[in-house]
């Protein structure tokens, strides 16, 4: 039984909806600090988990949140990340997280 935002949708064609929303920002700031190596990085590790139809990847301009890392939304969580901590990032808040994907 899924749980708590994780719970997958059906569309009125009765196809599955994602049930883990990732946005990374590409905005001038983060682009500088590597988000193309960080989307290209998830883009593998979802292709590698087989849950392409489960994880919505998508960009977004500057977010507001410049001061550090790239700038990553996941479930409507802010976080910062850099490029060498994409593959911890993705274990730790996207495949270990209780419910999903
Ligand atoms: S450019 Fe990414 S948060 Fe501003």
């Amino acid at each position: 039984m899924a749980t708590g935002n994780h719970e997958q949708k059906k569309t009125p064609d009765n196809s599955r909806e994602p049930c883990v929303a990732l946005t990374i920002c590409v905005g001038s700031s983060c682009h500088l600090k590597g988000s193309r190596r960080i989307v290209e990085h998830l883009q593998a590790l979802i292709e590698t988990s087989g849950f392409q139809d489960k994880i919505e990847l998508k960009g977004a301009f500057c977010m507001g949140k410049c001061v550090s890392g790239v700038s990553v939304l996941l479930d409507g969580a802010y976080h910062s990340l850099q490029p060498e901590e994409t593959n911890a990032f993705f274990t730790q808040n996207i495949l270990k997280k209780p419910g999903g994907p």
